[in-house]
């Protein structure tokens, strides 16, 4: 089972650069046509927020339509830049948002079971795991021992990076509490960040994905803002196979050199 985990595509941002504008809806372009060259192709895409830079109507469409030119399932959770009744009215054929209230999920036909959260908190770029969040979440790790994974957009730890720390889930100890309580959590699997982020918390390996669209800059002290960067986008590979979750990072765009040397041979030992 492979899951391919994508986020924070900001459709309708145009980044001013010393060169021509950047418009993000190119760039979602890229990295979707990016996950139909994939081999073998994923069994399902998990897109964890900020599909919008404005939570407009129009520029959901605009991902819907690049999201149509795929063959698998793509499952939704919003981000901060996201608004709930726009993304439901934009994707009427998401059936699993279930719930009247949030966009939170599980997932239940592949051999690793999902539970997609809900962090939004509207008018706010953090996010938020309150009280009838947690119960929720609660309830549905306790209703199945299977090896789950968990999908949210605001990370719930610090990341080192200053920016977005400022703006992480809220409630976060709780939310802790929860998992450090249920030992079947594979992984904690975050966007909003928009750079890559690796660490252990609460018992569980945990995965930031950068932005398929923009990076921020590697800034681990105090700043008010951050500029938009243009490294490499990346998206991320989870495959899970005998009982073991493996992420990979898969780097959006082409990147042709070194095509001719063929594999280096290894050194001879001397002696
Ligand atoms: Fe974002
Ligand atoms: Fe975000």
């Amino acid at each position: 089972m492979i899951i391919a985990h994508i986020t924070d595509f900001h459709v309708g941002r145009i980044i001013e650069t010393s060169g021509s504008p950047v418009d993000l809806h190119g760039k979602m372009v890229n990295a979707i046509a990016h996950l139909r060259r994939l081999k073998p192709q994923p069994d399902l895409i998990m897109l964890t927020g900020d599909l919008s830079n404005h939570g407009n109507e129009a520029d959901y469409i605009r991902v819907r339509q690049a999201l149509q030119t795929l063959d698998m399932p793509v499952y939704i959770i919003p981000g901060n830049h996201d608004r709930r009744a726009i993304l439901r009215r934009v994707f009427p054929d998401h059936i699993y948002w279930t719930d009247d209230k949030f966009l939170h999920y599980t997932i239940e036909k592949y051999p690793l079971r999902i539970i997609a959260l809900d962090t939004l908190l509207e008018g706010a770029h953090e996010g938020m795991m309150d009280e009838e969040r947690l119960e929720w979440l609660e309830a549905r790790l306790s209703e199945d021992g299977r090896k789950t994974a968990v999908f949210m957009h605001h990370p719930p730890f610090q990341t080192g990076l200053y920016y977005p720390d400022r703006i992480m889930c809220r409630n976060g100890d709780a939310f802790g509490n929860v998992i450090a309580r249920h030992s079947h959590i594979q992984a904690i699997i975050c966007g909003h960040t928009h750079r890559d982020v690796v660490t252990f918390w609460r018992g569980v390996p945990a995965y930031v994905t950068a932005s398929a669209t923009f990076t921020n800059g590697l800034i681990l002290y105090p700043v008010d803002d951050v500029d938009p960067l243009f490294e490499p986008p990346t998206c991320r590979l989870f495959v899970w196979e005998n009982e073991r979750l493996t992420s990979h990072l898969s780097f959006i765009d082409e990147y042709p050199y070194g095509l001719s040397e063929g594999v280096p041979k290894p050194p001879e030992n001397e002696g």
